[in-house]
């Protein structure tokens, strides 16, 4: 297969790319180098160093190279920054997305497999979160995840267009070549392995008194390999099922005490840990439930327990201190 993947200079689609390439796919990867880095795009993926919203060279990449799938990875992805400048995340996400949807009804390519997230449900209501649980995005970010879902639905209705919504839980965890490697970090797992090496002095983590046993956030950690493999297996389902979204996530939370337990234990070192104030709309508690994936598209994480996904970061991460 032909596939195009955006936003291939980032964690999780630099990761598919690679697994796409493993398998015999061909990749052309299109990220802006935004937060993305050059390094970080497998070598024997194509390269093009482009917006996705620049119609005119998108529509010639997918036309020109017969491209069958657009997996769609890019995106600004930050929920603080998303509340302080929302009008960048509308712009990027939501604008420059229909853009690439310009290109390709343009080029006749309709199947797509679009990165949403946990974040357009809001504030939960039941655990663990169902897909039909209601959504009501608290942050500019999720909205405009959001946006585009409803969006694809008249996507699919007026032009016939097949696709695969994945909503992520908290992605994490590494492959020996890629893994979680950016300028501006906020994710719990690098931040504390960055602790762990030295590079950070302290660690401050949000608050300590929600209602969960330890009193700290739960979340549910999902490998980034194990998304991978939901999107190959996405690629062949998109001829069954044109419209379907899907969480991807374990049914099963961490929570921070433990997250950094386990980085403790896994690096062998001491953490300087900091207690702080909670963040606003940090919900205590977000678990998916994964039952739909399972059984629509057979998939079944296998590199998602804790341990594994911090040892495997662990590993990253030493390889390519500096
Ligand atoms: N990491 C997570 O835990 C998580 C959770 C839920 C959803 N997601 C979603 O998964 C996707 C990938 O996340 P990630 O963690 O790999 O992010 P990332 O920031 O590591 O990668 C995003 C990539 O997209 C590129 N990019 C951004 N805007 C672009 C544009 N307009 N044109 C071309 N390239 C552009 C960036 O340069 C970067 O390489 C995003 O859509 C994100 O919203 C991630």
């Amino acid at each position: 297969m032909k596939i195009l993947v955006t936003g291939g200079a980032g964690y999780i689609g630099s990761v598919v790319a690679e697994q796409l390439l493993e398998r015999g796919d061909t990749v052309i990867v299109v990220d802006n180098l935004s937060t993305g880095k050059r390094a970080h795009v497998p070598r024997d993926a194509r390269f093009v160093q482009c917006d996705v919203g620049d119609v005119e060279r998108i529509t010639a990449l997918l036309r020109d190279n017969a491209v069958d799938v657009v997996m769609h990875f890019a995106a600004a992805s930050l929920v603080g920054e998303s509340m302080s400048d929302p009008e960048h995340y509308f712009q990027n996400n939501v604008a420059q997305t229909f853009h690439l949807l310009k290109a390709m009804r343009a080029a006749g390519c309709s199947r797509l497999i679009f990165s949403s997230t946990a974040a357009v449900y809001g504030q939960p209501i039941h655990i663990p979160i169902t897909e039909e649980h209601p959504t009501a995005p608290i942050n500019p970010y999720g909205l405009s995840k959001l946006m585009m879902e409803q969006a694809l639905a008249w996507y699919g209705q007026a032009y016939g267009f097949r696709y695969t919504i994945f909503r992520y839980f908290n992605a994490a965890g590494a492959t020996t070549h890629h893994g979680e490697d950016r300028d501006v970090e906020t994710h719990l797992i690098p931040l504390l392995l960055q602790t762990a090496l030295g590079r950070r002095d302290t660690f401050t983590l949000y608050g300590d008194d929600y209602d969960t046993p330890d009193g700290t956030c739960i979340r549910d950690y999902i490998h980034v390999a194990d998304i991978a493999d939901a999107h190959i297996r996405a690629i062949a389902h998109l001829e069954k099922r044109p419209a379907a979204i899907y969480n991807l996530g374990t049914g099963k939370g961490s929570s921070n005490r433990e997250v950094i337990d386990m980085v403790k234990e896994v690096s062998g070192k001491d953490l300087n840990i900091q207690t702080g104030s909670r963040r606003a709309g940090d919900p205590g508690i977000l678990v998916a439930s994964a039952q739909k994936a399972r059984e629509e598209l057979g998939w079944q994480p296998q590199y998602s327990d804790l341990r594994q996904i911090v040892e495997s970061a662990w590993r990253f991460n030493m390889t390519n201190d500096k």
